[in-house]
């Protein structure tokens, strides 16, 4: 079995150059996003990649703490952070369970485009709630293929996983994710969906 760390190591050179697929949506959601941060934050993003949005947000923020279980990613992130003399973006290996931040000990957690490759969203949730200040806003996009033709990926996705083709990937609808969300102590403040069939679930939510 291929590791997903390795499938992201593996990708992370082509991924660091590959365009954003949808630039005007990627614009409202970074707009979205710093609607709801300021100066004095601490922010934490777990599946960071190349670290493109944590070094967008730096300068809205105080300091921010982005992760990713690949070396690669990480270490192209550093590099980026480097060039653009970025100081206050730390990136460190690892999953969200591994950082173990203090309990109420962020301002706001990112999670984007990177949920549905996790396989336990109830903990991961769970745990973004633990580390969030009272206030603290969630924000993730998420595959949600529940509800589109592309739910069938379930059946196939861990044959090609054994390929290395493609990471593992976890089937959720939005309406799914976004009850998981609120079970977990949050309210919704922004919901919107874009891509093939809707499948890109952008939400912004605040733990109550
Ligand atoms: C599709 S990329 C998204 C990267 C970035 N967030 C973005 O939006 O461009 C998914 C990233 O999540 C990372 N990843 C996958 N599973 C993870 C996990 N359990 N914890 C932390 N990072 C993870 C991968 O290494 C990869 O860099």
């Amino acid at each position: 079995m291929i590791k997903s760390d390795k499938f992201w190591d593996k990708t992370a050179e082509k991924y660091s150059k590959k365009a954003v697929p949808d630039e005007e949506k990627y614009q409202n959601k970074l707009a979205e996003t710093q609607a709801f941060l300021s100066e004095d934050m601490h922010v934490l993003e777990f599946g960071c990649g190349t670290g493109t949005t944590a070094l967008h947000h730096a300068a809205a923020v105080r300091k921010i703490d982005a992760i990713d279980i690949s070396q690669k990613m990480i270490e192209i992130a550093r590099g980026k952070a480097a060039k653009a003399e970025i100081n206050n973006v730390a990136f460190t290996l690892g999953t969200l369970k591994d950082f173990n931040a203090g309990a109420c000990s962020f301002d706001a957690v990112l999670g984007l485009n990177v949920i549905h490759l996790v396989a336990n969203r109830t903990e991961l949730i769970a745990e973004v709630a633990r580390i969030l200040k009272p206030g603290g806003v969630f924000v993730s996009s998420t595959g949600c293929l529940g509800n589109s033709s592309f739910r069938f990926l379930k059946f196939i996705a861990p044959l090609f996983k054994l390929t290395g083709l493609i990471p593992d990937i976890f089937i959720v609808s939005e309406a799914q994710l976004a009850d998981e969300i609120k079970n977990a102590g949050f309210s919704i403040e922004r919901q919107w969906h874009h891509g093939p069939q809707g499948i890109d679930v952008f939400i912004i939510a605040k733990k109550l």
